[in-house]
């Protein structure tokens, strides 16, 4: 699959670097939600899902690590390194989260509101599911 990023414009000075991301002129849906991850432990992978409807933009604020993404046909992965980049996480994508960096921090744009029912966290599911749409 198409790995699909947003390069935020960077307002640099001299004293340093400044992103400004405004809803809908900078991501492509309303912001409903921003969440970050960090102090991620060693050796531990997250994500192991998709969402029926969610739409997510993830930025690596600090640290790295890598995204998988799978859109049911085709895997494709990206390391996530530069809090200028913004990786577009669209609805039915199974997304899984590897090599977290001592010192990642990783904030998620979202769509919507938390929501367990719009989770699919069987990857058998996640492939059923896609094959109706
Ligand atoms: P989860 O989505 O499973 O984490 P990841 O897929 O990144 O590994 O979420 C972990 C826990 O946090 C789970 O108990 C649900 C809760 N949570 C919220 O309460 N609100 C949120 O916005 C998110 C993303 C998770």
């Amino acid at each position: 699959m198409k790995i699909e990023t947003i390069d935020f414009e960077i307002k640099g000075d001299e004293r340093g670097s400044l992103i400004a991301i405004e809803d809908k002129k900078d991501i492509p849906f309303d912001i409903k939600r921003v969440y970050y991850i960090y102090n991620t432990k060693k050796n531990t992978s997250r994500g192991f899902h998709a969402h029926k409807k969610l739409r997510q933009v993830a930025i690596c604020l600090k640290g790295s690590c890598k995204f998988v993404l799978d859109d049911g046909n085709e895997k494709n992965s990206i390391i996530l390194n530069d809090p200028s980049i913004g990786l577009v996480i669209n609805e039915m994508v199974w997304r899984e989260m590897y090599d977290f960096s001592k010192d990642c921090v990783l904030m998620v744009l979202a769509s919507d509101y938390y929501d367990e029912s719009d989770y699919i966290r069987d990857h058998e599911e996640f492939l059923k599911l896609g094959e109706k749409t």
